[in-house]
């Protein structure tokens, strides 16, 4: 290969920016490697039979952001996070690759795994919350989902982004500055790339970020040192949109120039979308600027994805004989995945489910009946005529046997016209039941939609206390792209779910869980502030020297400090979040019983089996996330009150009993010290079970 081939090899063109007549004939001459939002699947074939017909003839790879689901739209993903199933993330990821795959997509930018403890930023649709272990397990299993088996029609090459720390990103601002300690990097933000790339990730992205000074597309750190030094990375890496060229912006970058010879250094394989490689690595490497090394590594990372995916084999996508999309087995596993995503947070008198005699309902609300906005952020290939809202799966429902009455209240979610509002109250005093939907519309969460207050949009909030003032019991459903602060509408009513954005089957599986067809068995995968002046309020915090006490006396008036009051608390808002990480209700009752940890003194490298009593003391069947956590009592460092090491779904009839068995391998303890060395240090842990991040003391385990 020339050099200008090599630099074309690192190069993507993205579709609609900038000219994409001097794509193809880039892609004619071997100057062009890859291509991201083609058209069509014939604008792919065509643009790959230029490329075929170039000196050397090297397929490109086709890219485009199928996140959660392509015409079938899963759970977003802090959705899917809730239900903590990785295998039903793959499940998706798996029947969104079969639906990509067959338009021509050969490679998508997806599974998100930036762990994120800031609702603000709008990317906390995208994530999997806050936990490193949640995310690891679920990422990981997207891996496995998109790419398939080597030989597999459908697969599609995955890609871990955006690496690495962007969601610390600063005050939730979108494309921020991080600062991040070294060891915290290791062990909160980093885990879930690494749990990726042991699955076999084909491809990872830069983030946005500048990270500690250096952002994440020049970051050799981050490229070289971590991903293809300890951990042997051996796909490509690809920047984000531009991320490159931004760091002329961002300030660490002269020009162009500048910009090539820094981000390939730095280890950045496939540029997205802007043009540094192709107009300057050839003068960088012929300067002694750029080894010519650094170029071949990043072909042969390029070309090795490529032939892994059969691209040279099959470079071109046949259209399917029989389409995928939306079929049936798609959309029942996208009615599983919404049913399993939606989280119980109250249950007043256990007014859910619904009784079978019910004879009057309103159904009020802005998302009641909003498709588009129930399919959440990147969602833009969607089927949105597919898509089944609450209103329209109630009604299939109930049919003639329920009087229902709708009534939208408000233009949209964000609107502040009150003149609707009445109406809906006037349909709840003449109802049994109000099913009152609010939330976030699907584009005000996702890239570039920070939000720095968390409260419901517009005046959601006025028309939630105006229907509760009808005394008609509230069912309040909750559908946003993040967590809300909502204590006060919650107050208001007897029952709430929160129903994230669900996507194409989200009505179907609503009326599945209010009718008790399916009890709601969702966990929340991220804290909920009790106020925006709280983030971030994460449940794996440290002690502290003064911990918050439990029954905090007010402060007051007209008195001086009172010494007895210092403690790691707010004097204006409790302390602990207004849901705790973990989080849901079920429409069974789960009672745990003894915890049990065998050996209770282990040796470094041994597993450690834990094990609990469960019981369902309820009248239905119901399935509970058993969450396993641990806490390091002393260490070199100080270490968090807990940490997630392990969770299971275990589905219990009515009265069953359980004992649930976790395993906890030692090299789960392992953290990094203060000399940034990985190590699990001897001493006594604390073992936590149970159905939230609040369970209580139920083991102790010593490590000798
Ligand atoms: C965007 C996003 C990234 C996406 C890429 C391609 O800016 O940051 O997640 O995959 O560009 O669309």
């Amino acid at each position: 290969m020339t050099l200008a081939e090599k630099a074309g090899q690192m190069t993507q063109h993205s579709w609609g920016f900038g000219s994409d007549e001097v794509a193809r004939k880039e892609a004619a001459t071997g100057m062009l490697g890859s291509v991201l939002n083609a058209p069509s699947l014939e604008e792919r074939n065509r643009v790959q039979k230029l490329a075929l017909e170039s000196r050397l003839g090297v397929p490109l790879i086709f890219g485009r952001d199928v996140i959660h689901g392509y015409k079938t739209i899963f759970p977003i993903s802090l959705g899917l996070a809730a239900s903590f199933e990785p295998q039903l993330a793959e499940r998706t990821a798996r029947a969104a690759a079969r639906e990509a795959a067959e338009v021509g997509i050969d490679w998508t930018f997806a599974p998100m795994v930036d762990v994120t403890r800031d609702p603000r930023w709008g990317r906390v649709a995208e994530s999997f919350g806050e936990d490193p272990c949640l995310t690891s397990a679920m990422g990981a299993a997207m891996v496995r989902g998109f790419q398939g088996s080597p030989g597999d029609a459908e697969r599609i090459a995955a890609c871990a982004k955006h690496f690495a720390g962007y969601g610390a990103t600063e005050s939730g601002k979108e494309y921020n500055t991080t600062w991040i300690p070294e060891p915290l990097l290791r062990d909160l933000y980093l885990p879930p790339f690494r749990a990726c790339v042991e699955a076999g990730v084909m491809t990872m992205m830069t983030g946005f970020n500048d990270l500690n000074g250096i952002p994440a597309s020049g970051n050799a750190f981050l490229l070289r040192k971590i991903l293809k030094g300890e951990w042997d990375f051996s796909g490509f890496v690809v920047s984000d949109w531009a991320s490159m060229a931004e760091m002329i912006k961002h300030g660490l970058c002269e020009d162009d120039a500048d910009v090539a010879k820094v981000s390939a250094k730095a280890g950045v394989d496939l540029e997205m979308a802007t043009r540094t490689y192709a107009k300057h690595l050839p003068q960088l490497v012929e300067a002694g600027v750029v080894p010519v090394a650094v170029l071949d590594d990043a072909v042969r990372r390029i070309l090795r994805v490529k032939h892994e995916l059969g691209l040279f084999d099959e470079p071109y996508r046949k259209t399917a004989a029989t389409s995928v999309a939306v079929c049936a087995e798609h959309l029942a596993l996208a009615r599983e995945a919404a049913q399993r995503s939606v989280v119980l947070l109250k249950n007043e008198g256990a007014l859910l489910p619904l009784r079978k005699e019910l004879r009057s309902l309103a159904v009020l609300g802005p998302l009641a009946d909003a498709p588009l906005e129930q399919l959440g952020s990147w969602s833009y290939d969607g089927a949105v005529e597919a898509a089944v809202t609450p209103l329209a799966a109630l009604r299939a429902r109930l049919g003639a046997d329920v009087k229902l009455e709708y009534v939208a209240a408000l233009p949209d979610c964000r609107s502040g016209d009150a003149s609707g509002i009445q109406a809906a109250v006037d349909a709840a005093a003449r109802s049994e039941i109000a099913l009152l939907f609010v939330g976030e519309p699907a584009n005000l969460s996702g890239e570039c939609r920070s939000r720095a207050f968390l409260e419901l949009p517009g005046i959601q909030a006025e028309l939630v206390m105006r229907v509760a003032a009808t005394g008609t019991p509230v069912v309040l459903i909750i559908m946003a792209g993040r967590p809300l602060t909502i204590g006060a509408v919650c107050a208001q009513a007897r029952a709430v779910l929160y129903n994230w954005q669900t996507g194409t089957m989200a009505g179907p599986a609503l009326a599945d869980i209010l009718f008790g067809d399916v009890a709601p068995s969702g966990k929340l995968p991220i804290s909920f502030p009790r106020t925006v002046g709280q983030v971030p309020v994460y449940y794996a915090h440290k002690n502290t020297g003064r911990p918050p006490k439990q029954d905090r006396p007010q402060i007051p008036t007209g008195t001086p400090l009172d010494p007895v009051d210092f403690d790691a608390s707010y004097v204006d808002v409790e302390v602990t979040p207004e849901f705790p990480f973990g989080f849901g209700l079920s429409y069974a009752k789960f009672e745990y019983g003894r915890v049990q940890v065998t050996p209770a003194r282990v040796r470094q490298g041994e597993t450690v089996r834990v094990q609990a009593e469960l019981r369902n003391t309820g009248a239905t069947a119901g399935v509970e996330v058993v969450q396993l956590y641990v806490r390091d009592r002393v260490g070199s460092v100080t270490r968090p009150v807990r940490e997630l090491k392990g969770f299971q779904r275990v589905a219990l009839a009515a009265g069953q009993s359980k004992t649930v068995q976790l395993e906890l391998p030692t090299a789960a303890l392992a953290f990094t010290d203060a000399d940034l060395q990985e190590r699990v240090e001897p001493g006594k842990f604390e073992i936590f079970v149970g159905g939230d991040s609040r369970a209580p003391l139920g083991a102790e385990l010593e490590l000798v």
